[in-house]
């Protein structure tokens, strides 16, 4: 096909190969929209070429400006930083776009239809992290610091308030822990009602305290709409919006920066499962539909979702996080099946 648009892939660890394997087969009957350049990322890319993030990956990206990755590895505590945290620098992709949209009946709650964005380069992640030793004890104090701009919180709201008024979108709720981080979330605070201003009478906003949003979300989640938060907050509520709408098995996200983007899955490399052929593709499949449209290939991504509705709602084929016996393969299968009929 001509016109594919050039691409990264990053299969990554655990079972990320299987479900970018699945994604890779469904988006070929789609088009193929995409024109691949394969790269490693994370333990795959140590074992391969000794390092979790190869120069041949950031320079692929780099030129292509679009890719699609699977989880990585990161060791807890010691070892290598984060490489999804280094992309996320790299490329400033300074917005994480996570939709939480309910996709089957019968689930703990229905009908949820939210989104998270989340400021992905600031906040507690930028790591300024120390021990300070006493005695024997290396570990007897640990220091971290966080940074939050006004710029970088200036820069989030504006996205999150654009993407309402793209998507049709109500309301923006501003999520913050400013009555007791006064400074590092009050300055992020102060900056997005600043910037809600400027949508007034477009895009509705109000604020939450993370604690109680926390547990909004579980109590009325319909109440949501567009979420705006700080990093750590936007890690920890957009896992428990995906726990809202069926699990990490659906939900996808984006890092969305200025000249890249960057398509993944919210979960990680789930080694309880690798390598059995049983994960659920759903999420990075999702994901690949973010990128779709990303790339103003809204009309494909319509028909992905659709097929995989399609899939789990008629075709009642379900992974086993599902409560389904699929495979990873026969689920795959099953979506194929529908973007052919
Ligand atoms: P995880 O998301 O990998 O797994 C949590 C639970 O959800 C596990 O029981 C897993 O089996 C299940 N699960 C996740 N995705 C699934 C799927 N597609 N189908 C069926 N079940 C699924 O989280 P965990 O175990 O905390 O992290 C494992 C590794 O992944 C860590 O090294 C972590 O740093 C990394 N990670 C990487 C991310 C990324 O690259 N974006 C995001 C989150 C974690
Ligand atoms: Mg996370």
């Amino acid at each position: 096909m001509t016109g594919q648009i050039p691409a990264t892939l990053i299969p990554g660890d655990g079972i990320g190969p299987e479900v970018t394997d699945a994604a890779v087969a469904v988006l070929d009957a789609l088009g193929p929209p995409f024109a691949w350049d394969r790269q490693l990322g994370g333990l795959a890319a140590i074992e391969a070429a000794g390092d979790p993030l190869p120069q041949a990956t950031l320079d692929s990206i780099r030129r292509t400006g679009l890719a699609l990755k699977g989880p990585l590895t990161t060791p807890v505590g010691g070892g290598f930083r984060s490489v999804n945290v280094r992309l996320r620098e790299e490329f400033q992709l300074y917005a994480n776009v996570r939709p939480a949209r309910s996709m089957m009946p019968g689930g703990r709650f229905e009908n949820i239809d939210l989104v998270i964005v989340r400021e992905n380069l600031e906040g507690l992640y930028v790591a300024f992290e120390h021990y300070i030793p006493i005695g024997e004890d290396s570990h007897a104090v640990a220091i971290s610091s966080g940074v939050n701009t006004r710029e970088g919180s200036r820069r989030i709201a504006r996205y999150a308030f654009d993407y309402a008024v793209r998507n049709g979108r109500k309301k923006v709720t501003i999520v913050h822990k400013a009555n007791v981080l006064k400074a590092l979330t009050g300055v992020f605070l102060e900056t997005a009602r600043d910037v809600a201003k400027e949508y007034e009478g477009r895009v509705a906003a109000d604020d939450r305290i993370v604690d109680a949003c926390a547990m909004q979300l579980v109590l009325n989640p319909w109440q949501f709409d567009v979420i705006v938060t700080t990093n750590l907050f936007g890690d920890i509520l957009s896992d428990e919006a995906a726990g809202l709408v069926g699990g990490l098995g659906l939900t996808p996200g984006a890092n969305i920066g200025l000249h890249a983007a960057i398509f993944e899955a919210v979960h990680g490399s789930a080694p309880d499962i690798a390598g059995k052929g049983i994960a659920n593709p759903t999420a990075v499949l999702m994901a690949a539909g973010m990128m779709l449209e990303h790339v103003g290939l809204g009309e494909q991504r319509r028909r992905l979702e659709a097929a995989i509705g399609l899939v789990l709602n008629e075709d009642k084929v379900r992974t086993g996080d599902l409560g389904g016996t699929a495979t990873t393969a026969v689920f795959t299968e099953a979506i194929l099946r529908r973007l052919a009929a």
